[in-house]
């Protein structure tokens, strides 16, 4: 991936026992193709050595404002004007300290100090023990750096290097990477609430057995991170899958497609979006044994008798239309042939404004995909990508609907 790529970060480093966890950061935004130039305060070179971060970001590192390799004297104008954003992590809290009070007696604080607050924003990765991070002082000061326009990437819990469990670790490095990449991402779903089912059903048979699909979930797990870093709030209803939250999304975890039609209309009721990506099994065994079914040794097999399940995505749609519409509803289609024909077909089935069209055995478990959107007017496709790729272009593609909605019903 190269989410980054094309961005400068000024990587700050400030002491404390994070500052381990600042080198495997340093090189997951390397990897995602940014260019890092890490500043560490004299305090954080009691950790970890410029030489350490130096091989990391294959660049010097800075530690003084009296550096003599600026022709200008000024690391701190140059260092601040090439930068796409400065993240310091670890951000100790004697440090926030110093942000707040606008000190700018070395190089890191004083960098901060001169950014342009407009164009290179701030982000900060707080680190410290339980007790310091609980302080008041320290809440406080977090309140006024936010009120200046940083962004608080908020902290972990558990247990500590001090030997205390609590609240104030640094984030680990791959959830800052992550808040770091979306950061960079428009907002376009800002204040939205938007609801994604994702995965397969398992439809129990007994205790022990029940019918599933190849679903792995991965589109649906995409689209929720996609619409995250687009600033909505997200809930994920889904089936059994192998696959880790996307940080900052709400799952509710379900089993069958009861379950899941039950968990989507609770969360459909408030929700701007829904997106059903979810492969629901089309039937379930009618009944269901409350204990195992044995082999009676007559060489018999047991003959099942299946039901419909509920159609989630034609129920809440239905909803959504008898309610005046406000819930704008996507449909996804998995085929194995004839795309478009029977693609069309399900968006007057489902009574929606969007489907996306995809080749099944091409999509399932693989991490990039091919997809056809198909509204009344006609279909466009979007080429073959990465999985959160065409999650990301599909999320654009209903803020444009939904915005242009919106405008719609305020002109009628
Ligand atoms: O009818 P079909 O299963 O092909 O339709 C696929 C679309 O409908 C997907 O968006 C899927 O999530 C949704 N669906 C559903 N409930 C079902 C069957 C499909 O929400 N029982």
């Amino acid at each position: 991936m190269n989410d980054l790529a094309g961005k400068h970060i000024v990587l700050g480093l400030t002491g404390g026992i994070a500052c381990y966890k600042a080198a495997q950061l340093c090189r997951g935004l390397v990897k995602e193709g940014a260019t890092v130039q890490v500043v560490m305060t004299e305090g954080a070179e009691q950790f970890i050595t410029a030489v350490t971060m130096q091989a990391l970001s294959n660049r010097p590192v800075y530690t003084s404002q009296w550096d003599a390799r600026e022709p200008n004297g000024m690391p701190h104008i140059n260092l601040s004007r090439e930068a796409d954003a400065i993240l310091i992590a670890p951000c100790s809290a004697d440090f926030m300290a110093r942000l707040v009070q606008g000190r700018s007696d070395e190089l890191l604080s004083l960098l901060c100090l001169a950014r342009p607050r407009d164009t290179v924003p701030l982000l900060i990765a707080p680190a410290m023990n339980r007790e310091m991070w609980a302080h008041p002082a320290t809440q406080r000061n977090m309140a006024q750096l936010a009120a200046d326009g940083a962004t608080l990437l908020g902290v972990g819990s558990g247990w500590q290097a001090c030997g205390e469990t609590g609240d104030g670790r640094m984030l680990e490095p791959d959830q800052l990477l992550h808040d770091t990449i979306a950061f960079f991402q428009p907002k376009l779903l800002a204040g939205k609430r938007v609801l994604i089912t994702a995965g397969p059903t398992f439809e129990a048979l007994d205790p022990i057995r029940g019918i599933t699909n190849h679903s792995s979930g991965k589109m649906g797990f995409a689209i929720a991170r996609a619409a995250q870093e687009a600033g909505a709030e997200v809930a994920l209803v889904a089936g059994p899958v192998a696959l880790a939250t996307p940080r900052g999304v709400r799952r509710i975890d379900v089993q069958s497609a009861r379950q899941m039609l039950q968990a989507t209309e609770a969360q459909a009721q408030s929700a701007h979006v829904f997106i059903a990506t979810a492969a629901v099994a089309d039937w379930r065994p009618a009944e269901q044994a409350g204990q195992k079914i044995k082999k009676d040794g007559s060489g018999d097999a047991p003959t099942i008798r299946f039901v419909e399940n509920p159609d989630i995505l034609a129920t809440i749609a239905r909803g959504a239309r008898a309610t005046s519409g406000a819930l704008f509803c996507v449909g996804f289609a998995a085929e194995s042939h004839d795309l478009l024909a029977h693609a069309k077909a399900k968006l007057a089935r489902k009574g929606i404004p969007l489907l996306v069209g995809n080749i099944g055995p091409a999509a399932f478990g693989q991490d990039d995909n091919q997809l056809l959107l198909l509204d009344a007017h006609g279909a466009r496709e979007l080429p073959r990508a990465s999985k959160l790729e065409l999650a990301r272009q599909l999320v654009a593609d209903i803020a444009r609907r939904i915005g242009a909605q919106r405008q719609q019903h305020a002109s009628a």
